[in-house]
């Protein structure tokens, strides 16, 4: 498979730790059989999360000295507000320390209880809070989204009459917004089209609701837009990331994505009454509205990180490299979903390992198998992830039961990548060995997959 070269070159190292086998055995029982509870120190190439742990270029390292830490009105706010402006196109630019910051925000301003909020598949902290705040969540995602042998472009897009249904049975007074993503996460970071989602809030917007946008990884949606859409093909990625925004009435976004930061975001919004009730809050969660829980610096570094991030060697670099890890598992059997995402490579745990039953978490399984193979970090997205149904305290079984492999941006070789996929690889054709699963050692009641253990079943 192709992999053209970077469009940077190196400055500065952080020394790796190679581990024997039977340490990651110690480090993993340690662990409750949970990757997510490992030391960093523990694992050799962590794609547990693209999320934060970008490296970020010389020039965001240089205007993290011209961060203004002033409590009120801080110029590092200023450059942080016209950049978001600039690329996203939304007037109200409000900072948050990270996107479930902005999450929070958005719900309690717009969800009361009894209310019903349809969505392009869930995210876990995303569906959380709007599940706090008294909603129900709605997916309307197209179906061939849970399908991971369906090669639909646009798995992120909605299924208009889904949507539709949605409205008609709860009408649209009880509907506070839709909640859209681009890329959607949890399909294996899968595309929305410009037409769709522009059709998408036409409907919306003629019932009234509003729309709002997750844009953590909208560049990277932008860039997919660009290859498998019909009449994008010459347009420069920051015009289609407007294109993406123009249509939405405000955006979520975790900086820690696409703005190749290592924390922060931001709430953008067009309505100045909801801005400013938006505001009122950010002052009792995230800090005052002109800093939201970020140091001046990390404002300067985003600002800096949004440009490079629509600049289209680096997006192209970063996406092959994604569709490269892709395509070696694919040419070597390895049931992955495709399309390939913008951010990441599933592998179909349970057709990997279809002896190991659902309740028994083949994903989740597969995560440890792959780091006890060579130190490598994943992360389930399946039923552990999916969590209970907050009124019934049932499991929920999603139908794609996921180990997302997820690359952090401009930080890891091709030889890295290679590591990974020979070891997934070896993984995959000895998965007979793998004789069963894990169950819950203790559960915890939010997001459960970042802090439970388990044992083998
Ligand atoms: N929305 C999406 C689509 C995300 O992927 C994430 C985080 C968030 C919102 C929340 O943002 O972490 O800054 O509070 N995703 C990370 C991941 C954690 O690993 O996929 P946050």
């Amino acid at each position: 498979p192709a992999y053209p070269p970077e469009p940077w070159r190196i400055k500065m190292v952080e020394p790796l730790r190679a581990t024997t086998r039977a340490e990651r055995e110690t480090a993993l029982r340690a662990a409750g059989w949970n990757p997510c509870l490992l030391r960093s120190e523990d694992v050799y190439v962590d794609l547990f999360t693209d999320s934060g742990t970008n490296a970020m270029s010389d020039r965001q390292w240089s205007a993290l000295l011209r961060g203004d830490e002033a409590y009120a009105g801080a110029r590092s706010f200023y450059v942080f507000e016209q950049a978001v402006r600039t690329f996203y196109g939304y007037e109200h630019v409000i900072p948050v320390h990270q996107g479930r910051g902005g999450e929070n925000i958005l719900s309690r301003c717009l969800i009361r209880p009894g209310t019903h909020v349809p969505g392009n598949m869930y995210f876990p902290s995303t569906r959380a809070h709007q599940e706090l705040n008294g909603a129900q969540f709605h997916d309307v995602i197209v179906d061939e989204a849970h399908d991971p042998d369906s090669d639909h472009p646009f798995k992120g897009d909605v299924d208009l009459a889904k949507l539709k249904a949605v409205i008609d049975e709860f009408g649209p007074a009880s509907i506070p917004y839709v909640s859209l993503a681009a890329t959607v996460n949890m399909a294996g970071g899968q595309p929305i089209s410009v037409a769709n989602l522009t059709e998408t809030c036409e409907l919306a917007h003629s019932h009234g609701i509003p729309v709002f946008l997750d844009t953590a990884r909208a560049v990277e949606n932008a860039w997919l837009v660009k290859h498998r859409e019909p009449g994008w093909a010459c347009r420069p990625v920051a015009e289609i990331l407007r294109a993406l925004c123009a249509p939405t009435d405000g955006a979520v976004m975790s900086a820690k994505k696409d703005s190749l930061a290592n924390i922060g975001g931001w709430l953008a919004l067009r309505d100045p009454d909801l801005a400013e009730q938006a505001r009122g809050l950010v002052l009792l969660y995230e800090g005052l509205h002109t800093y939201g829980g970020m140091a001046g610096r990390d404002m300067e570094a985003i600002a800096a990180g949004i440009a490079e991030s629509v600049d289209e060697n680096h997006i192209r670099a970063r996406v092959a490299q994604v569709e490269y890890l892709g395509e070696r598992l694919r040419e070597a059997g390895v049931p992955v979903v495709r399309p390939f995402g913008g951010h990441c490579i599933c592998i179909d745990a349970a057709a990997a390992l279809p002896h190991i039953p659902r309740d028994e978490y083949p994903a989740q399984t597969l995560a440890c198998a792959a780091y006890l193979q060579a130190g490598i970090r994943g992360v389930e997205r399946g039923a552990v992830t999916a969590g209970r149904d907050p009124s019934t305290g049932e499991n929920r079984l999603p139908r794609l039961e996921l180990l997302r492999l997820a690359i952090p941006r401009r930080v890891y070789t091709r030889a890295h990548i290679d590591l990974v996929a020979d070891a997934l690889i070896a993984v995959h054709r000895d998965r007979d060995r793998i004789t069963c699963g894990l169950t819950f050692d203790w559960e915890p009641q939010h997001l459960r997959f970042f802090q439970a253990r388990f044992a083998p079943a």
